[in-house]
This record gives C-alpha cells, structure tokens and sequence, in this order.
C-alpha cells in the first residue's frame, strides 16, 4: 500500500476529514492506539526531528501520552484530551500547539516518514481503506502546522475566519 506524502503549499486551504473511529477499533481501540503512539514516539527520537522533542525523559513520556489521548478523541473515541482545548475547536487548538516550534516542509515529511514506519510496524492486520483514511488526515492536516518556509518567511495557518490567518514577513 502506497501512503504518499504530498506537498505544502504556503497559505492554501488545507482540506481534511478527522479519521473514522473504524480505524481506532480496528487497530485495538484505546491501549492499540497507544502501542502506535508509544511506538511512534520512540521512532522520533531516533529520528532527525528529535531535536524538536523534549530531552528529558518525565517530559518525554507526558508528550507521549497526550499525543495519545489527542489521537484517541480525534478518532471519535473517548474525549480523553478535550479538557486542554477547552473551547477552541480541538483541530484549531493542535495548529496553535504547534505556533511555538520552528515547523519545516522537511520536518513534516520527516514525522509523517516516521508515521508511516510506526504503522506498517503496528497496523499490520489493518483494513488497508481504513489505514488510508488515517493517513489522508495525517498528510492534509500535517500541512497547517508547518509555519516556517525554505524562503525564510513564516506562515501561521488556521481554520477559523481567514482575518484570523497571522501572516508572518
Ligand atoms: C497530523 C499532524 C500532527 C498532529 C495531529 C500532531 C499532534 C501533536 C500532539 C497531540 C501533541 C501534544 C500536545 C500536548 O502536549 O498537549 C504534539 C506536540 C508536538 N508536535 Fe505535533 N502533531 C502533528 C505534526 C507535527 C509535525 C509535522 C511536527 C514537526 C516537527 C510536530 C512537532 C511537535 C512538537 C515539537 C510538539 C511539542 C513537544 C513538546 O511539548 O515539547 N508535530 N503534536
């Protein structure tokens, strides 16, 4: 199965659908989803985007358990993360999450590259279709956390009124 990665242009509408809650049952509900996540993580700090993570191993595990609980309510399970969005829809608030690191095109296409290793490693027994629609969020809504640019500008997307984009230099 091909899982493409395609490519961000700065400032488009980024079209994307949440993943169907066929795919959090499909891969084990709850503690499936946490083998992924756990397993992803684990990846990234043997990757070329670690340095973006934090070093310290208490902190490392709570990004790794919110990160978790994040994917778990946005599969439509159990609102397990809502409480720190509060009132911003939970989309719009993992965008913001992100305003606070220097995101590049190469270090998505490197998350997503390390993504895409975790599932072949933990979705094996996966309908493909549903490991498909997984991955189209991932790729589509992966492109509004990217806000710095190759020609040195930043970029800070949003889903909210198109007044509220911040357009960097
Ligand atoms: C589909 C795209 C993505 C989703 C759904 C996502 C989701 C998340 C979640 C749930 C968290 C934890 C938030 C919390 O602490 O409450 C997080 C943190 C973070 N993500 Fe992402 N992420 C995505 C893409 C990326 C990409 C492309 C990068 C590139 C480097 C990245 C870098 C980070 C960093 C640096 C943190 C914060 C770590 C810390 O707290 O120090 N993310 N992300």
């Amino acid at each position: 199965m091909s899982l493409d990665i395609t490519s961000v242009q700065k400032g488009e509408e980024v079209k994307f659908k949440n993943p169907p809650k066929e795919f959090l049952e499909a891969i084990g509900g709850i503690e499936g989803m946490r083998e992924l996540m756990y397993d992803f993580y684990d990846k990234i700090y043997e990757s070329e985007i670690s340095h973006y993570f934090p070093q310290d191993e208490e902190e490392f595990q709570k990004v790794k358990e919110k990160n978790t609980q994040f994917f778990i309510q946005i599969c439509g399970g159990p609102k397990v993360y809502q409480e720190d969005a509060k009132e911003l829809d939970l989309n719009e608030y993992m965008i913001r999450i992100h305003d606070d690191f220097s995101i590049t095109e190469k270090a998505r296409v490197e998350w997503l590259g390390t993504m895409r290793d975790a599932l072949n490693d933990k979705a094996k027994g996966v309908d493909e279709k549903l490991i498909k629609q997984f991955w189209d969020y991932l790729d589509n809504f992966s492109k509004l956390t990217v806000n710095s640019f190759s020609d040195g500008s930043t970029y800070y997307a949003s889903l909210l009124d198109k007044s509220d984009s911040r357009l960097g230099n």
